[in-house]
């Protein structure tokens, strides 16, 4: 796109604030855990006169640059939303469209370059019976090639629903008190937070959610006791650099009023 010399002055001093604010924001507490519920996908295309499915690729590959910006920051846990459960009822060819996408994206993540470098544990969160074969093979590609990785944790929620792990959960513990392998009494936080997919993940310290709604819908209902959470108006494909150090800025804020 053609800019005018305004467009280029926006641009610089964008990047000198940027820069600005990426040193503050590197000199504060980092969150551990970062959650975010990639919303704003179709309504980005739809404004810019793009396809659908344009809005879901661009979603996609800001996913990717996130990660990058992550890493940077010191952010060792990235866990995103990326299709929940109600999804699955959404118009066949829309479904269709993003299970192909899934698959060529977990097929190309598994081989990434980037990801072997930096060590980058890749897991799938849900219930990927509800999904193509196929889609399940490229999963299961991206997570056995990662699998041996711990500098940083990749997880994405897929076929995802927070009431829905809860009750899997509750099944797989009453099935043990059932046959005797446990006991009642033994049930506690920890033991239910060892039957979710999150398992051995620590809690997100911070849950971000774009496109301005500011609901939930159904993630990580559990783990998100206690974590700051934090809304922004940008669509998921607009998201920029300056926004998720905004958000983090947002989160060390708080944290020290509180004293955590
Ligand atoms: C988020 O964007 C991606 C998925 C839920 C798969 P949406 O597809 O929900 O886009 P909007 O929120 O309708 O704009
Ligand atoms: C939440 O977005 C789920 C994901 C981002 C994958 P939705 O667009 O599906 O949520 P609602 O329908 O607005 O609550
Ligand atoms: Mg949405």
């Amino acid at each position: 796109m053609a800019q005018g010399p305004s467009g280029l002055l926006k641009g610089a001093l964008y990047r000198v604030y940027e820069r600005r604010l990426l040193k503050q924001v590197k000199s504060g507490p980092i969150p551990q855990h970062l959650a975010i519920i990639m919303d704003g996908n179709r309504r980005f295309a739809q404004e810019l006169g793009l396809s659908r499915m344009d809005g879901h690729v661009e979603g996609k590959n800001r996913l990717e640059s996130v990660l990058e910006w992550c890493m940077e920051l010191g952010i060792k846990v990235l866990t995103v939303y990326a299709f929940s459960t109600e999804n699955v009822s959404r118009q066949a060819d829309e479904v269709k469209e993003l299970m192909r996408l899934f698959k060529e994206s977990f097929r190309a993540v598994g081989d990434d370059e980037r990801v072997h470098k930096h060590r980058i544990r890749i897991k799938v969160l849900g219930d990927v019976s509800l999904l193509p074969k196929d889609v399940q093979e490229a999963i299961a590609y991206a997570e056995s090639r990662t699998r041996d990785y711990d500098r940083y944790f990749f997880n994405l929620a897929v076929a995802y629903g927070g009431r829905q792990e809860i009750l899997r959960g509750l099944k797989s513990i009453a099935a043990k008190v059932k046959n005797g392998e446990l006991d009642v009494e033994r049930i506690d936080e920890e033991l239910f937070s060892s039957h979710l997919y999150t398992a051995n993940i620590p809690d997100p310290d911070l849950v971000l959610r774009t496109s301005g709604e500011e609901r939930i819908s159904n993630f990580l209902l559990w783990q998100l006791a206690y974590s700051e959470l934090y809304f922004t108006d940008v669509y998921w494909p607009g998201f920029r650099k300056i926004d998720l150090l905004r958000a983090v800025r947002s989160y060390q804020m708080r944290i020290r009023r509180h004293g955590k």
